[in-house]
C-alpha cells in the first residue's frame, strides 16, 4: 500500500509534470504555414446543390492565402449538411456547424466567425450571387492595414447587378436611405450580404449583434459606428445559381426591428418590438370581441371578457407564430399542439385577465376600462409563458 507521504509525491510530481506540459510553447512554428489566414464563412439553408460549386471556386480562386470554409446549416431538409461533411471529409479546410431549431442569416453569420480563428473572416452567400474573385482582393485590404472591413458593393460605380430585380432594387435603396438618415451609416451598399472583417473587431462588436434578420452588415456598421476603418470595391451581382431565396417580404420587419433596436441603444429588441405590436392588436380584437358580445350577443360582463380573451390568444398566437417567431415557427401538428400549450400555459393568464377586469368593472362599471386592463395582464402573461413554453427552443 502506498504511504500517504508517497502518494503526494507522485500527485506533486505529476502536477510539476502538467504544469511544464502548459509551460511548453505549442510546436507554432510547424503548423504557422497550415494555419488559417482567411475563414469563409457560408450561411447556408436548402443549398446543397451550390455548396460544391462555391468549395471548387474558393480553391481555385484563393491560391495565395491560407484559408478554410465555415459553413453555417440550420439544418437544411434538404440535406445541404450531408453534402458539407462529404467534402469535409475529403479536405481539412471545410467545416459545418449544423445548427437546430434555430434560423436566422444573421445569427448564422455571427457563430460561424465566432467559430474560427484566423485573423480575418469573410460573409459570402452559397448560391453564388457574390463574387468570390473579390476575395483575394478583400483580404490584401486587411493585411495592408488599410481597412477593418471590406464591404462587396453594389452601388459604387463600377457596379453591375444581374440578379437585382427592379422592385428589389428600389426597396434596397429606400432602406439604405433610411439607415443613412437614421443610423448614420454613411457606406455606399450597408445591406450587402458580402464582406470581409478582421476577427478581432468583430469580435468586440459580437456581444451588440442581433441574432435575428438578414442584416447583419448594416448591424455591424451601425454598431461598430466610426470605429471600423471601412473600404468598399465594387462586384457584379450574380444571378442564383440553384434553389430559391429566402428573402421575403418579412425582411422589411426584420429591418425596421434592426433600425429601432439600434436607436434605442438595445432597450427595444426586434422580438419585443413584435410583441408589442401584436400586444396592441390583440387588444383591438379583445375589445372588439367584448364589444359584440356584450352589445349583439347580449352576454354577461364575465362571460363577454373571457371570450373576448379567447379570440385574442387564438390571434396572438396565430400572428406571433408568422411574425414574432417566424424564425422558430411551429408547423403542421406543432401548430395544434403549439395552440394547446398556448391556451392551456395562458388559462393563469386569462383567470387573471378576468379577475383584474372584474375588479375594476367592481369599482367602476366602465366595460372599456375594465376590458383593456384585464387584456393588458393577458397579454404580459401570455409574453412570458410562451417565449418560456410554447416556442420555446429546442
Ligand atoms: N444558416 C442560414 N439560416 N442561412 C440562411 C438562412 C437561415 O435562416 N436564410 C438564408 N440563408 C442563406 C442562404 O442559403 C444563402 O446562402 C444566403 O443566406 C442568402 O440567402 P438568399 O435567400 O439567397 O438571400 P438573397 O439572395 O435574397 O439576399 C442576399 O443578398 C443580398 C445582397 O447581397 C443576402 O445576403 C442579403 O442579406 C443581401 O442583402
Ligand atoms: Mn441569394
Amino acid at each position: 500500500m502506498d504511504s500517504p507521504a508517497l502518494g503526494r509525491e507522485r500527485g506533486c510530481s505529476y502536477t510539476l509534470a502538467l504544469m511544464k506540459d502548459a509551460l511548453q510553447p505549442l510546436e507554432a512554428p510547424l503548423q504557422a504555414a497550415t494555419l488559417p489566414q482567411l475563414s469563409i464563412v457560408v450561411p447556408t439553408f436548402n443549398e446543397r446543390d451550390n455548396v460544391t460549386v462555391l468549395y471548387r471556386r474558393l480553391d481555385a480562386t484563393l491560391k495565395d492565402v491560407a484559408w478554410e470554409v465555415i459553413f453555417v446549416d440550420d439544418n437544411s431538409p434538404d440535406g445541404t449538411s450531408d453534402v458539407v461533411r462529404g467534402l469535409a471529409r475529403q479536405d481539412s479546410r471545410v467545416r459545418c456547424i449544423r445548427r437546430i431549431g434555430r434560423r436566422g442569416l444573421s445569427g448564422a453569420c455571427i457563430e460561424g466567425i465566432l467559430a474560427s480563428s484566423a485573423p480575418y473572416a469573410a460573409v459570402i452567400d452559397a448560391d453564388l450571387q457574390h463574387d468570390e474573385a473579390q476575395l483575394p482582393k478583400m483580404v490584401a485590404l486587411l493585411q495592408s492595414g488599410e481597412a477593418d472591413l471590406v464591404v462587396g458593393s453594389r452601388y459604387i460605380e463600377g457596379y453591375k447587378a444581374e440578379g437585382f430585380n427592379k422592385q428589389r432594387a428600389g426597396a434596397s435603396a429606400f432602406a439604405t436611405e433610411i439607415a443613412r438618415r437614421t443610423l448614420k451609416v454613411e457606406i455606399a451598399d450597408p445591406m450587402s450580404g458580402f464582406f470581409m472583417i478582421r476577427r478581432d473587431r468583430f469580435e468586440q462588436l459580437a456581444p451588440q449583434l442581433s441574432t435575428q434578420g438578414f442584416k447583419i452588415l448594416l448591424d455591424v456598421v451601425a454598431t461598430g459606428q466610426g470605429k471600423l476603418r471601412t473600404v468598399e470595391i465594387p462586384y457584379t451581382f450574380g444571378a442564383r445559381q440553384h434553389g430559391e431565396s429566402k428573402l421575403d417580404s418579412m425582411v422589411a420587419l426584420d429591418f425596421l426591428g434592426l433600425v429601432l433596436a439600434k436607436l434605442t441603444n438595445d432597450v427595444i429588441s426586434l422580438r419585443f418590438i413584435l410583441f408589442a405590436t401584436v400586444g396592441a392588436l390583440g387588444l383591438l380584437v379583445h375589445l372588439a370581441a367584448l364589444f359584440i358580445a356584450l352589445e349583439v350577443f347580449r352576454a354577461p360582463f364575465a362571460e363577454a371578457q373571457a371570450t373576448g380573451a379567447i379570440v385574442a390568444m387564438t390571434s396572438n398566437f396565430i400572428l406571433n407564430n408568422f411574425l414574432t417567431y417566424r424564425d422558430q415557427r411551429l408547423k403542421g401538428f406543432g401548430i395544434l399542439r403549439g395552440l394547446l400549450l398556448f391556451y392551456l400555459v395562458c388559462s393563469v393568464g386569462l383567470l387573471a385577465n378576468v379577475g383584474v377586469a372584474f375588479s375594476v368593472y367592481d369599482q367602476e362599471p366602465i366595460w372599456w376600462l375594465a376590458g383593456a386592463a384585464g387584456a393588458l395582464m393577458g397579454v404580459v402573461w401570455n409574453y412570458a409563458m410562451s417565449g418560456l413554453f410554447v416556442w420555446r427552443k429546442r
